[in-house]
């Protein structure tokens, strides 16, 4: 099973930088043995970027999220269907900063992981405690209610295309990091829930990437962690020589 390390850039970058961001990153990889590498740039650049991408071109690109409807009169939203008729593959759902920031509860996170199925696209959903449930020890019991509420609809067949994203609320953006051993815990957990929801091959063959503040000196000893398949990465995903040391870091694990 190939790691998958996944850059989200989130609002950051013009169309301008991006390209070149795109291109430092494209020159700089090695010929990729056990990676998988995904970037997220802002939506509007997504078909220009495709349009760029070569058959020999180790980059897959992914939308930062979807519509939870199917097209129709919703101004200013885009469909999942729109994201593959312009060659993108993958979607990321569930981000916390969509769920707090954006109004995304459990039903609209769910609905759009149904449209992005539906859609043939490859799902990076997340999950993540904030520090308040954490502290009282909620934590296992959140991530399985946002887990489970979001793959309600989806079969075994379906789980192919789902990778899960393990970010802790706090400790996206902020620089502290969860110690390997809390990310292993957790990652453990999931698949444990994955077993009971589906079977044990699901469990084994799905990926768990971990986020939130992972960056070149700490990703050798999380991505190194039996339960971690790599990771989502935010600001350090911005810079191609930080983001390419995280490859390798997976690559090496
Ligand atoms: P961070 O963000 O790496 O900047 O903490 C991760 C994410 O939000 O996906």
């Amino acid at each position: 099973m190939r790691n998958i390390v996944a850059g989200n850039w989130k609002s950051n970058k013009l169309m301008k930088e991006g390209a070149e961001l795109m291109d430092a990153i494209n020159k700089g990889l090695p010929r990729l043995q056990k990676t998988e590498v995904i970037v997220a740039p802002p939506a509007p650049f997504l078909a220009h970027y495709a349009s760029k991408l070569d058959h020999t071109s180790q980059i897959q690109l992914s939308a930062q999220q979807c519509s939870a409807n199917p097209s129709g009169a919703h101004t200013g939203e885009f469909t999942a269907e729109m994201l593959r008729s312009c060659g993108i593959n993958t979607v990321i759902i569930g981000h916390s900063e969509r769920r707090d920031r954006f109004g995304e509860n459990f039903d609209v996170v769910r609905e759009k992981v149904e449209q992005a199925v539906a859609a043939n696209l490859h799902v990076l959903l997340c999950c993540g405690e904030p520090l308040e449930v954490r502290e009282t020890h909620g934590h296992f019991e959140l991530i399985a209610k946002q887990l489970k509420d979001a793959l309600l609809e989806i079969s075994i067949e379906q789980m192919q295309r789902i990778t899960i994203a393990y970010e802790p609320v706090w400790a996206i953006g902020t620089g502290v990091t969860a110690t390997a051993d809390q990310a292993q815990e957790m990652h453990h957990f999931i698949r444990k829930q994955l077993t009971n929801w589906y079977s044990p091959e699901v469990a084994g063959s799905t990926r768990i990437l971990y986020g939130g503040s992972c960056k070149p000196s700490n990703a050798a000893e999380i991505f190194g962690q039996p339960d971690v398949n790599g990771g989502l990465i935010g600001g350090a995903a911005l810079d191609a020589e930080s983001f390419l040391s995280l490859i390798t870091a997976s690559e090496a694990s």
